[in-house]
């Protein structure tokens, strides 16, 4: 199901900017209306700076008009599968709380898991609702 978008996130891998980690991460980010973004990571010296593969997919498709996704399909260097950081299961879940996250690894292959069980109890928009002026 996920064959193609996951053949995307390895493809994207490949660029990844990673002189201090050496851990290559691939992701690709099914659009609703199909299309396809890819993102790698991007190290810096100053490694606070780093932006992952997620949060690149998702800035390159937003930039491009995208506003809802289904699914992202993520790859690395492990062996194992690979899940997002805490930060962008946050930001994953601002654009898809329904979508699917898919992982791929060589010893599991496909492996996919709702982010919304990824990340229980979400911070959203509508956690600010009833906010009082201060
Ligand atoms: N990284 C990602 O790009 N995505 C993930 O899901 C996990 C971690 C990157 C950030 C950093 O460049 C390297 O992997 C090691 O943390």
């Amino acid at each position: 199901m996920y064959e193609s978008l996951v053949e995307a996130a390895k493809k994207a891998r490949h660029t990844a900017y990673c002189p201090y980690s050496h851990f290559a991460v691939g992701a690709a980010l099914l659009a609703k209306d199909g299309r396809i973004f890819t993102g790698c990571n991007i190290e810096n010296a100053s490694f606070g700076a780093t932006i992952c593969a997620e949060r690149v997919a998702l800035g390159k498709a937003v930039s491009e008009g995208a506003r809802a996704f289904a699914a992202i399909a993520i790859v690395s260097s492990a062996e194992t599968k690979t899940p997002p950081c805490g930060i962008c299961r946050q930001v994953l879940m601002e654009w898809m709380p329904q979508g699917d996250v898919v992982l791929w690894s060589k010893e599991e292959g496909i492996c996919i898991e709702p982010l919304a069980q990824l990340l229980p109890g979400a911070f959203l928009q509508a956690s600010m609702e009833g906010r009082k002026e201060e």
